[in-house]
């Protein structure tokens, strides 16, 4: 159940990994291959790269690496499956018929299609009789039926049973809806209730317009107060936001980041379409990464209260390092963005937008936050402010920005800018130490093997590890050497049990005359796929040369005789002789 090969090759040459990424990735020629920032992680100077010759990518920053398909699975967030008919589709090719497992697809078609008549069932029961309390509900907090409309807010009623029902009758299946989340088995094992009962619901719309989850709020003042899908195969609440379907389109690089699905309604039905929400979590390194890809700046514009004030806090390095400039919007009276535009009657829109124009930006904010923590009255106040706000400033990236910060507050205190400079210099030299420091631990733990989840075995043997990665790397670059590599290192001879399966994988491949990468990203899980393009990527700017094979050999015949020697004496007779002919291999 896998695709013909020939169809995948095809495929891949009719995808230019290069031309495929460069909707999502503005993209610079190096030599002969490309970087750019990387779609995947936030970062501010380029590690992201395409290496043109084989069409695969690789982000020295986050380690991610994978070919056409796996960046398409990756950036929009689709199935191994469903990657394939999306580059099929780019290229105007037909899918070969039957001969792919495409189970998984289909369940998240079905759960799209079921979150659809979902959503219509709950917006036409809040337009019934049934729906009543839920719109006068939603009609209490001022929002007009245009709006209702164009959220697609909905009612889910009373009855623990009413949308099982129906979407049964629509012909769902009690497991789709249980995948969809829509429904939940019953605790005697006997069928199967709704999730969600007696809440207005707000539906969760993707950028391809899918209803991929809900939020659903209870009338009242019980717990909790919103209740969201789960995590399901199409929804992932870390990787989404309320609303960028409609804030994509706002015609703007700038997007308004809320807490919560009312905020983003309440300031949407004030003319601010550019409006989202994280998903009842903290903002994700994720969600920071999508919204670089519909902005260059974000207004933070959570609750004026000590929660939304932490929150800011939090977001605020989320933010800038996804390369996103970054605005604090102050709001008077300790509001949400609901409230405050309610508050201000027929006046809401304009007292908001002069506002968000007001905002000053992340450094002014935090600047001004950390006053409330000193007596500026006093001298000995000033001064410990003036040195807790040369941390802040240190943190700043670029010299120019230190010295108008810098500049600003000499002036309003009145105190001697080289004084404050030298100050400011020493804490920027330390922060620069310590990344530095983090920096070459990270890289350290690398080397050793200590944070590589998948590669368990490299830790334990990181000097045999190391060469027989360089080994397959060389394997996957010179097929014509796999005859020889094959006469000199047999698999067993390999002490990390993952290099040895990729060893088998690549030799088997190359001897049956295949391309040795072709199929990786559906014979891998995703992990062991993303690893062998970290090996590769890794490897990408070292020559490899015949010398340095002979090397990797050695190693790995070096370190296969040591490691067994310690268990020669639990060895049965035949490992044994399987060993002593390896030690005879060894020194020939
Ligand atoms: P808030 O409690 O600030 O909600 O939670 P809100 O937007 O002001 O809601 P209203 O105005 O009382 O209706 C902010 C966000 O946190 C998540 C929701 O996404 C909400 O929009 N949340 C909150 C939950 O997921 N569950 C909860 O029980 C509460
Ligand atoms: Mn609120």
């Amino acid at each position: 159940m896998a695709f013909p090969e020939g169809f995948l090759q095809e495929l891949k040459m009719r995808n230019d990994l290069s031309e495929v990424a460069a909707p999502y990735v503005t993209l610079r020629r190096r030599g002969r291959n490309m970087v750019g920032l990387c779609p995947f992680h936030g970062e501010k100077t380029p590690s992201f790269n395409i290496y043109t010759e084989n069409g695969s990518f690789y982000c020295f920053g986050c380690g991610v690496g994978g070919d056409v398909i796996s960046f398409i699975m990756r950036i929009e967030n689709l199935d191994y499956v469903d990657a394939v008919k999306f580059l099929a589709q780019r290229a105007g090719m037909e899918m070969p018929e039957n001969s792919y497992d495409d189970s998984m697809s289909k369940l998240r078609r079905r759960i799209y299609e079921a979150n659809r008549e979902a959503a219509r069932y709950y917006y036409k029961t809040l337009c019934q009789p049934l729906g009543r309390e839920g719109l006068d509900y939603l009609h209490g907090r001022m929002l007009s039926d245009r709006t209702i409309r164009h959220f697609g807010l909905g009612f889910a009623d009373d009855d623990w049973t009413s949308l099982t029902v129906y979407l049964k009758s629509l012909g769902f299946t009690e497991h789709e809806l249980v995948s969809a989340n829509l429904a939940v088995p019953r605790r005697s094992g006997n069928g199967v209730f709704d999730r969600f009962t007696n809440r207005v619901m707000f539906p969760i719309i993707d950028l391809r317009g899918n209803v991929i989850a809900f939020g659903g709020r209870i009338m009242t003042d019980q717990k909790p107060k919103y209740l969201n899908t789960s995590d399901t195969p199409v929804f992932k609440k870390s990787e989404n936001l309320f609303s960028l379907n409609n804030a994509k389109n706002a015609g703007t690089r700038t997007l308004l980041l809320c807490e919560g699905y009312m905020d983003v309604i309440s300031v949407c039905q004030a003319g601010f379409t550019n409006a989202v929400a994280t998903l009842g979590t903290a903002l994700t390194v994720e969600q920071a990464v999508l919204m670089k890809r519909y902005a260059d700046e974000v207004v933070i514009c959570y609750d004026a209260d000590e929660a939304g004030q932490k929150a800011t806090a939090r977001a605020i390095p989320i933010l800038r390092k996804a390369g996103l400039l970054v605005r604090v919007l102050t709001i008077p009276n300790g509001k949400d963005p609901d409230e405050f535009i309610k508050s201000q009657g027929a006046d809401g829109p304009a007292a908001f937008k002069a506002i968000v124009e007001k905002s000053g930006n992340d450094t002014d904010y935090r600047l001004q936050r950390l006053r409330a923590d000193f007596n500026l009255d006093t001298p000995d106040g000033k001064v410990q402010y003036l040195e807790a706000a040369s941390g802040v400033i240190a943190t700043l990236s670029s010299a120019i920005e230190q010295d108008v910060y810098a500049t600003r507050l000499c002036k309003e205190f009145g105190v001697d800018k080289n004084a404050f400079m030298t100050q400011l210099q020493k804490r920027t030299r330390r922060r620069d130490r310590e990344s530095s420091r983090r920096e070459q631990q990270k890289i350290r733990a690398d080397l050793s093997g200590r944070n590589d989840r998948i590669n368990k075995d490299k830790a334990k043997a990181p000097r045999s590890s190391s060469a027989e990665e360089a080994l397959i790397v060389y394997l996957i670059r010179n097929p014509d050497a796999a005859e020889h590599i094959a006469g000199e290192i047999a698999p067993e001879q390999f002490q990390n049990s993952l290099m040895r399966r990729y060893y088998e994988y690549f030799l088997n491949r190359i001897r049956d005359g295949r391309d040795a990468m072709m199929n990786v990203t559906a014979d891998f899980t995703a992990d062991e796929a993303n690893k062998i393009y970290q090996m590769l990527g890794k490897q990408a700017g070292i020559a490899q040369t015949r010398q340095s094979l002979e090397e990797y050999i050695k190693v790995i015949r070096e370190e296969s005789g040591k490691l067994k020697r310690d268990d020669v004496g639990a060895m049965s007779g035949e490992d044994l002789n399987r060993y002593l002919e390896q030690l005879r291999k060894a020194k020939k």
